[in-house]
């Protein structure tokens, strides 16, 4: 299972420590949570920080951007250090474009699906994207339950992806803990995101070793 801790639960008085967890545990990635106050009703962090924790991390960056007008800062995104940046399907009119241009600048795309969008409008896109981020919690905060209904999500995300998208990395983000982890690798979950699950947990190294070690289907 890949591992991509949230830092928006980390402690950022003290974000390098942080981070150093991080590079000395099994996470393969690190999921970065870009919100403006938009699109999701808070605000959390830009480039500043990201490039912080670039300059810390050889993980993978995994950017995950809850903001309007993506399109305006995908070189800046590229430029800050991210390996990964996904998108979310609401937030772009020429979404098409938006995930070429992600590719074309050197980056793996993602798209990201809130609670209540259908699977069905990846029907057309799922070829362009390397992952699909299900969300199981509405956007905009850490610490918030997980939804059950996203298993059937990620079942049916599995189904389109067996025909049309074979390699294609299928991740879960929000409320993710090692139960419902495992209910979701059951279903086709590939990557699984956890913030509170991780940095509030008594030693969030083990934390994230027991949910990479859950096995994906
Ligand atoms: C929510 C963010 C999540 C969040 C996950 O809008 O996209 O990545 O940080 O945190 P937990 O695991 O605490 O729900
Ligand atoms: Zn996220």
């Amino acid at each position: 299972m890949i591992v991509s801790p949230s830092i928006l639960s980390c402690d950022f008085g003290n974000l390098q420590r942080d981070i150093e967890m991080l590079n000395s545990s099994e996470a393969s990635w690190i999921h970065i949570d870009v919100m403006d106050g938009v699109f999701v009703p808070n605000i959390s962090f830009g480039f500043p920080i990201l490039k912080s924790v670039r300059k810390h991390s050889q993980k993978i960056l995994d950017v995950h951007l809850m903001i309007q007008n993506a399109d305006l800062y995908l070189e800046e995104f590229k430029d800050a250090g991210a390996d990964i940046l996904t998108v979310h399907i609401e937030g772009c009119t020429h979404l098409h474009r938006t995930l070429q241009r992600i590719r074309n600048l050197g980056m793996r795309p993602g798209v990201a699906l809130n609670p209540h969008t259908p699977v069905s409008a990846l029907q057309h896109i799922i070829e362009e994207v390397d992952v699909v981020l299900v969300m199981s919690v509405n956007p905009g905060f850490g610490g918030q339950s997980f939804n059950p209904e996203s298993l059937e999500k990620v079942a049916e995300v599995k189904r389109l992806a067996a025909v049309r998208n074979p390699t294609l990395v299928i991740e879960v983000d929000g409320g993710v803990n090692h139960e419902n982890g495992l209910l979701l690798a059951n279903v086709g979950a590939t990557a699984l995101v956890a913030g509170n699950y991780i940095f509030h947990a008594e030693n969030p190294v083990k934390a994230i070793e027991a949910l990479s070690n859950i096995e994906c289907r």
